[in-house]
């Protein structure tokens, strides 16, 4: 039986009413899904989050984090960063690690982000292709983990299978699940989602590093002897995965964050990589004053490689949850299908840079480099990274 008294003090009695629609079986599982929450930390969040959430502050005594432009670097030390990253990798110090857990809401592609193809290959396949080609010329196997959530998991698992894997050794391929946490209405109310269940979503790229430390993961690679984690998203069309010419800039300088950027155009709305009080962050644009969005212009692109003992020093470090509205798909108080701008919680894995001791960047170019699929027309869209890979002669 659901508790009354609970959910009303909790301001979640609408749940009761869902129950009067609701099968015996059906009831059972919401009660089941109620029983696993718990609604003080909820209306915690709510509050926090959402009700008391500060108009944008706009960051003061913002510095640039310093950085090396690849264009700057002659032929010779490209030659050199390129043979230490290929020297790393065969000694099996590198590890890879595709976040891919996102619901991709923007896109409203059918099915995980890293099946959307363009020519027939999907973006799995574009990045898993790399990796091959470099354990084939490093002769060394590369362990890659995968990041997926609830809303994609099943998926991906069955369109690697379909795919043989893309004839990668299936062995090195590692999936886990990141946590996910509850969605809820502008209102702070619980939702359900299309399978009667209390909604969950993905609790944001930044749940990473727990999910990584709950899965032993951490420990799992250092007992391999690996070093650095090789992080990037999956839907950057151009990302170059575990680019040994980064690779060795990565070993050449011995951060505990390394990280690739680009230079933003004027005004264009990416994070920027900056440094406050010493603190490595990345700021939205919102965050930053005019002059300094047009003055702080090397921007952050979700390409990074982690030191292993950095992150397991770190992973259980708090970071902050984030709001995002988003369109989701539920149910109404009569059960009919809709979509609705609702409340996601995100944790941000750039967060984690606060902790870190040393940090390197390399600026590369941003037509060789970039070009997020977002959404699905306009900017960072299918056309766009359409584009940018027939320029890059991929398609
Ligand atoms: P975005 O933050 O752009 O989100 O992800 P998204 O899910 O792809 O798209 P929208 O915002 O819903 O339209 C950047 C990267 O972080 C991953 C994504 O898979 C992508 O590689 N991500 C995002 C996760 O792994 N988990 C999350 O909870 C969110």
């Amino acid at each position: 039986m659901l508790d009354e008294t609970i959910l009303k003090n909790h301001g979640q009695e609408h749940l009761l009413e869902y129950c009067k629609l609701m099968s015996q079986s059906e009831k059972e599982q919401l009660e089941l899904d109620i029983n696993r929450l718990d609604l003080d930390e909820i209306d915690a969040l709510y509050k926090e989050v959402y009700l008391n959430r500060k108009p944008i502050e706009v960051a003061e005594d913002v510095e640039q984090v310093n950085y090396d432009k690849k264009e700057n670097l002659d032929d010779k030390t490209l030659k050199e960063y390129k043979s230490l990253g290929i020297n790393a990798i065969k000694e099996g110090k590198f590890a890879v690690l595709l976040m891919a857990g996102g619901q991709g809401t923007r896109l409203g592609h059918k099915g995980p982000k890293g099946t959307f193809t363009f020519n027939d290959k999907s973006l799995f396949e574009r990045q898993a292709e790399q990796l091959r080609q470099l354990v084939e010329e490093t002769g060394t196997p590369i362990h890659w983990y995968i990041m997926t959530s609830d809303v994609n998991h099943k998926d991906t698992l069955a369109y690697f299978l379909e795919k043989n894997y893309f004839d990668y050794d299936e062995s090195y391929i590692h999936f886990f699940k990141q946590d996910h946490i509850v969605a809820l209405t502008t209102e702070g109310k619980l939702i359900l989602d299309t399978d009667k269940h209390i909604m969950h979503t993905p609790n944001g790229n930044g749940g990473v590093f727990k999910s990584l430390e709950n899965n032993k993961i951490l420990s799992e690679i250092k007992e391999l002897g690996i070093e650095y984690l090789f992080l990037n998203n999956i839907d950057n069309a151009l990302v170059k995965v575990l680019d040994p010419e980064f690779v060795g800039y990565t070993v050449e300088h011995n951060a505990d964050v390394t990280t690739k950027s680009i230079q933003a155009h004027p005004g264009e709305k990416v994070g920027r990589l900056v440094s406050i009080d010493g603190k490595k962050q990345v700021l939205e644009y919102s965050e930053l004053s005019s002059e300094d969005v047009d003055r702080l212009q090397n921007a952050n692109i979700g390409i990074h490689v982690f030191k292993v003992d950095f992150l397991i020093e770190s992973a259980s470090k708090a970071l902050p949850y984030h709001l995002a509205i988003k369109k989701l798909k539920q149910l109404d108080e009569d059960f009919s299908v809709v979509e609705v701008e609702s409340l996601k919680f995100e944790l941000f894995y750039f967060d984690i840079f606060q902790y870190a001791q040393s940090f390197s960047t390399l600026q590369v170019d941003r037509n060789k480099e970039f070009s997020p699929l977002k959404n699905k027309e306009g900017q960072d869209s299918i056309e766009t990274a359409k584009r940018d890979l027939e320029i890059n002669h991929l398609l």
